[in-house]
């Protein structure tokens, strides 16, 4: 039998993350591709997920998330921003920030739809908006300051757009957008029905002195807006893969519905252990200055280097500027640098739709001190 399996998603390969994590286990090279920290969990958030299966909460969560979580998450933005968030209505807990983002899209989005989205940007974006039939709008932000032209912007803006996506901070170019600039999307988006999805997976990870920015905390975004976040970035925990969306009541309910048909609901034991460790608000208060602390150690070693440091105002991620070296195209390049110097790092046009070379490398980290000095031993002698 000949079956015609149309894919859905012709253009979509395997993603690069898991391409270069390959490569650097085949090569034995030290990964600074892929975006997760090679330190470990702390021991007692891990035996609060033992606590928790002790004590029995091996069962489903309610769909809608494992209530102490949600009050909890709840409480952390009235501390934090002084925001009060509806921890039953407006509140779901996610499988990890990618499918509250899937979920999200596919609430929103219908045939013909226009979304727009910011390159370079993270790679689930717009294949998700494809599988609903929209129609990705990119607007291409480029190195070294990938600033926004807002005025470009108000011009892709028509009766068809229905969504527009932003990441802050940002996921790969180590952007933050500050008050005024959230400012000025505002404006933008005032007076018409467009709604935002901001991922916000790196939110309290902002350097020198800078402040979380969450578009909750302007009621013009707030109201339009689906807030994305990740406790794999924040506990150290990507394999844990648990996230939350926040939303309008409105829209949460049509993301519920989603929502239950895709996972239902999300693994236990692990919302208690989150729930018990994030009681204690320090945790998340300290997040920014651990980070700052490697960016630094990394930016620094890399002074005499050959490679020009871009500046990174938060996330974990660094990007460099090899045009010093060669013109090599970005791809090349970063396997050359897994083949012969055993070091793999992410080609920044990976995150393009269409394809650009600034001979500009991502570089992830959130590691161990050690694993930075052994970077920065490296890169320093190409
Ligand atoms: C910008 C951005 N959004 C979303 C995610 C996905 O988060 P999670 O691993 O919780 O699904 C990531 C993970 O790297 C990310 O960098």
């Amino acid at each position: 039998m000949n079956f015609n399996l149309r894919s859905k998603l012709p253009h979509v390969g395997t993603t690069i993350f898991t391409k270069m994590t390959m490569l650097a286990n085949e090569q034995q090279a030290l990964n600074l591709s892929q975006g997760f920290p090679d330190f470990e969990t702390d021991p007692k958030l891990v035996q609060q997920v033992s606590a928790a299966m002790e004590k029995g909460h091996n069962q489903y969560a309610p769909m809608i998330g494992a209530q102490l979580l949600r009050e909890t998450i709840a409480r952390q933005y009235k501390e934090i921003y002084a925001v009060e968030i509806d921890a039953t209505e407006e509140l779901t807990v996610t499988s990890g920030g990618t499918q509250a983002i899937f979920t999200a899209i596919a609430t929103i989005v219908r045939p013909q739809d226009e979304v727009i989205i910011f390159e370079p940007a993270y790679d689930c974006y717009g294949p998700t908006v494809e599988l609903f039939g929209g129609k990705v709008v990119p607007v291409r932000l480029l190195a070294p300051d990938f600033q926004i032209d807002w005025d470009y912007v108000a011009t892709l803006i028509n009766e068809n757009t229905r969504f527009m996506i932003i990441n802050n901070p940002n996921n790969p170019t180590g952007k933050v957008l500050g008050k005024e600039e959230l400012g000025r999307l505002a404006d933008l988006l005032e007076g018409t029905d467009i709604l935002l999805l901001s991922d916000e997976v790196y939110e309290h990870i902002v350097f020198d002195g800078a402040s979380p920015q969450s578009v909750l905390r302007i009621p013009q975004l707030r109201e339009r807006s689906f807030v994305v976040a990740s406790f794999g970035k924040l506990l150290h925990t990507t394999g844990w893969k648990i996230g939350y969306c926040i939303a309008p009541a409105a829209f949460m309910r049509e993301f519920r519905k989603v929502h239950q048909f895709n996972v239902f609901s999300v693994n236990t034991p692990m919302q208690f252990a989150i729930a018990a460790y994030l009681n204690d608000i320090t945790y998340v208060k300290g997040l920014a200055a651990f980070f700052e602390r490697k960016r630094n150690l990394l930016k620094d070693g890399l002074q005499q280097s050959r490679f020009k440091v871009l500046p990174s105002e938060g996330t974990y991620f660094l990007n460099l500027d090899y045009s010093a070296i060669t013109q090599e195209k970005e791809f090349e390049f970063a396997c050359l640098l897994t083949i012969q110097h055993k070091i793999a790092t992410i080609p920044l046009s990976a995150f393009y739709k269409e394809p650009t070379d600034q001979q500009v490398l991502r570089v992830c980290f959130a590691k161990q001190d050690d694993t930075l000095l052994k970077a920065i031993r490296i890169l320093n002698n190409i």
